[in-house]
């Protein structure tokens, strides 16, 4: 499997996702602005590899500082960090690894610049790779809920290619796969930005799983038929009372699912929980260029000057939610309860 990220000489590296599965291309940031830029036109997305690319790039911002004065050193990290949380507003996984990385200065009252480069650099890597043990967890406690024999839906890319490695939602396809679980995959294209055609079409492939598409307004008539036993999907940012922000179309197929008696769960690791919103209500929701609707894959679909609306997530409240998989274990209602004690865990 092609890692979504990665450092070769120092700078960051990663697959640019807007040109798969048609071309593999590699954009190399040398900078964390190049960084930024790459979260915010979707060469890199999905929650967690957002969360990753960001620590990554703060790395490498703090490793051009030319300062070795620890207060100028600081200003000028503070900066970058606010330039990086403004790459994209929903996912919660941006916020948490900036966060993340600005906890290094403060644990470290006394270190020298050199020695705070250093450490940052070691706690990108560590998010690097505890990103794909925490799906390798969150595979293995999802497979539990996937029957023997099954088909699973799910919506957008919660993939590899999504995280640092092995994904959330297709982390649990793979977890149950592996298991010698008798499963395929539906997997719904995701107008507009089509992560599901391209990404998890391709994803899949590659790991031989078997994987039909379709388009998004299919999903009800095969749950309607027999045709789906689960669905699984990832977030972008999980509320303390369990709503929870995910790719457009997500809340379209929670309500379908109750409405045919599916299994509607989400698959998320603890840095996409974000206690501190309450509801859904609080979460931001991205609004993008009206013309990755009116156009596909740099094709007009659209007549010349039709107005149209992109918002790019929606929120599933927590009644459509059976459970919510994350690296500790399966949450389920009441998901204030349940959500904020496995919180407590990863602190
Ligand atoms: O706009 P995207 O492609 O970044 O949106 C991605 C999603 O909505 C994913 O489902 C979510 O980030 C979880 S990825 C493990």
């Amino acid at each position: 499997m092609v890692p979504t990220i990665t450092w070769r000489d120092n700078y960051v590296v990663m697959i640019d996702q807007r040109k798969l599965p048609f071309k593999e291309n590699y954009v190399v940031c040398k900078t964390p602005a190049q960084v930024a830029k790459a979260i915010r036109k979707m060469v890199i997305r999905g929650a967690p590899a957002i969360g990753v690319a960001a620590a990554m790039g703060l790395a490498l911002g703090a490793n051009r500082i030319k300062s070795i004065n620890r207060l100028t050193f600081e200003r000028h990290f503070l900066r970058i960090c606010e330039q990086m949380a403004k790459a994209r507003p929903t996912a919660s996984n941006l916020f948490w690894a900036v966060q993340t990385m600005q906890e290094v200065l403060k644990k470290h009252p006394t270190a020298s610049v050199r020695e705070l480069k250093d450490l940052l650099r070691t706690k990108a890597d560590e998010l690097l790779a505890a990103d794909q043990a925490i799906n390798r967890a969150i595979g293995l406690n999802g497979q539990t809920v996937v029957p023997d024999e099954a088909t699973v839906l799910t919506h957008c890319n919660a993939g590899a290619l999504a995280t640092a490695g092995y994904g959330t939602a297709l982390g649990v396809v793979r977890a149950a796969w592996e298991a010698g679980k008798n499963i395929q995959v539906l997997a719904d294209e995701t107008r507009p930005f089509l992560q599901g055609s391209r990404l998890t079409a391709w994803e899949l492939q590659q790991d031989n799983i078997p994987v039909t598409l379709i388009t998004d307004s299919m999903a009800g008539y095969l749950m309607s038929k027999g045709r789906v036993q689960l669905i699984v999907v990832g977030a972008d940012r999980v509320a303390a009372n369990g709503d929870v922000a995910n790719k457009i179309g997500t809340y379209s197929l929670a309500v379908l699912a109750k409405e045919n008696k599916v299994p509607f769960y989400v698959a998320a690791p603890l840095s996409t929980i974000d206690l501190s919103v309450p509801t859904g209500d609080e979460i931001p929701i991205e609004e993008r260029d009206p013309r990755e609707v009116t156009h596909s894959l740099g094709q007009a679909i659209a007549p010349a000057g039709t107005t149209a609306w992109n918002p790019a997530f929606d929120v599933t409240p927590n009644r459509f939610i059976e459970g919510i998989i994350t690296e500790k274990g399966i949450a389920r209602k009441p998901y204030r309860k349940t959500l904020k004690a496995m919180k407590s865990q990863s602190a």
